[in-house]
């Protein structure tokens, strides 16, 4: 039987239009994605749109329409985003779906039965922009501390008993070390728990615009709680009549979020989990944040960066490329134009796109348009390159499982870039007049080697990838990480290839 992962985005506030950290962050889920199924996981791959909530209703409010109307209309903008960046997703989960309602209803229920929530009154601030409760000491500057405007809430208000797990949040990290990442967020994390956990307010009454609480028809769920529960909802927890889905999948191996709303899942989330008798996820990670031309993104300053214009200037795999490669993941990044021209220019179209380009050019010159077939011998610069991927699959598999994705493409770029000197150095040209036979081998080692990027980098820029594995005739079958390790037998008719980035 087939190992799964299962891997979860945020789920998208809708009232925004999908911007470059929503494309992020579903970007890293996709490469993670799309390795594990190279790997032969079966993988469930989920994101979707988080259509409740205060913010919600006001935007709908704004627009003159009503929020079912709205959330109808503007949720499309997310699913578009799919298609613009080829993403892979196995499910996208709408937080108004039937299936969501229920499951929501059934953890609400679960928690009150098991006796953490109770009812009292909330008073204290909320923010609707961070939809978050926050206490008087956090309040900085009359505003919350992402810098959102807060207001004051008085209502009744039902309490889920946060404080009860610290003690068992604290063991539960100590116990499992990976569960947040990178480092600098866990030490946040459990600082956090350890200055103290209050009881969090879990329902509203002054809207009405989300789910209603079982056993209570004034009140709605905190869109928090609804919002996580999506995780359990997609994988079927709801569904009475076939638990299949639900025990195969859950509980997920990774919840993919940025920096910002690691609390809400590294902290409320397992706590809820807990309370409510069902197993933790493997592990959090969160993301930095990017700027655009060294400043915070913001609507109100006008510098959102909008990626369907951005893969429609430069292409899909492009921007695939230059977002995980140019800025290690956990950390901020800045995004210049400047340096998105340089490396589509040096590393896309001056190294890995001229490797193939000079490769197979002078295969379909020299050797009859035919790939020559497998050599009897290789000597020691030929071994030196086709093993260099062959040997470090392990490695390649931990840098995924790390998130380490620019260390991942700096180390194939390394063997792009010693198969571009290996060409230089073996100088086909000159053996095409006095050693024929050799410049067949050099030719060979040099697509077998391609081959081999190309396998790893299908998950990272997938049209790029499955362009160069057609255009070298290997079957789709046999497009899979395990079969890095075999070798090309060669021997097969190919064409003048059109170059794969164009140069801006
Ligand atoms: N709806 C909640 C998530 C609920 S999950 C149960 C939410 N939505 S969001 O649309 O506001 O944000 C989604 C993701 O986009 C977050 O992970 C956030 O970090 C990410 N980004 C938003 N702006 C970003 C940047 N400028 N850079 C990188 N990622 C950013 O929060």
């Amino acid at each position: 039987m087939k190992s799964t992962y299962y891997i979860t985005t945020p789920i998208y506030y809708v009232n925004d239009v999908p911007h470059i950290g929503h494309a992020y962050t579903t970007l890293a889920c996709d490469v993670i994605a799309r390795f594990k199924r190279l790997d032969e996981y079966e993988v469930f791959f989920l994101t979707g749109t988080d259509e409740h909530g205060q913010k919600v209703e006001m935007a709908a409010k704004n627009n003159g329409v009503n929020p079912k109307e709205f959330v109808d209309k503007v949720s499309e903008n997310f699913r578009n985003l799919l298609n613009c960046m080829n993403f892979s997703n196995d499910a996208f989960i709408r937080t108004t779906e039937e299936k969501h309602i229920k499951s929501c209803k059934k953890i609400w229920e679960k928690l009150l039965n098991n006796g953490n929530i109770y009812l009292d009154k909330y008073s204290g601030w909320y923010s609707v922009r961070d939809e978050a409760f926050f206490s008087e000491t956090e309040i900085v500057d009359g505003k919350a501390p992402s810098g959102a405007p807060v207001e004051w809430v008085e209502e009744p208000s039902y309490f889920f008993n946060l404080s009860k797990w610290e003690q068992k949040l604290l063991k539960f990290y100590e116990n499992n070390k990976d569960f947040i990442s990178p480092e600098t967020r866990r030490n946040e994390v459990i600082s956090f728990v350890k200055s103290g956990l209050k009881d969090l307010s879990i329902s509203r009454t002054s809207f009405s615009w989300g789910i209603k609480v079982p056993n209570d028809k004034n009140h709605i769920m905190y869109v928090w709680l609804d919002a996580l529960t999506n995780y359990l909802s997609a994988c079927e927890y709801s569904n009475e009549d076939n638990d299949e889905v639900f025990k195969k999948f859950w509980p997920a191996d990774i919840h993919m979020v940025g920096k910002d709303i690691i609390r809400f899942h590294a902290v409320y989330w397992p706590a809820f989990l807990m309370a409510a008798d069902l197993p933790l996820p493997k592990k959090v990670f969160a993301h930095g944040w990017w700027t655009n031309e060294g400043n915070k993104i913001s609507k109100s300053s006008g510098n959102v960066i909008d990626p369907f214009q951005l893969v429609g200037k430069y292409g899909i795999d492009q921007i695939r490329y230059f977002l995980l490669r140019e800025v290690p993941f956990g950390n901020d990044g800045d995004f210049s134009n400047s340096q998105l021209i340089n490396r589509i220019n040096s590393d896309l179209a001056n190294s890995y796109g001229n490797l193939f380009q000079r490769v197979v050019s002078m295969i379909f010159k020299n050797c009859n348009e035919t790939i020559p077939s497998k050599p009897k011998k290789f000597n020691q610069e030929d071994l030196m390159l086709i093993n260099s991927i062959k040997n470090n699959l392990n490695y390649y598999r931990e840098l995924i499982d790390k998130q380490n994705f620019d260390q991942y493409l700096k180390n194939i770029w390394i063997v792009i870039s010693n198969a571009n000197k290996y060409v230089d150095e073996q100088a086909p040209w000159a053996l095409k007049k006095n050693n024929f036979e050799r410049m067949e081998e050099v030719l060979f080692t040099l697509v077998e080697t391609i081959r081999q990027i190309s396998i790893l980098l299908q998950p990272f820029i997938p049209n790029t990838a499955e362009k160069i594995l057609e255009h070298i005739k290997i079957p789709h079958d046999k497009r899979k990480l395990k079969y890095v390790n075999f070798i090309l037998r060669g021997n097969v008719k190919i064409s003048i290839p059109k170059p794969l980035f164009p140069k801006i």
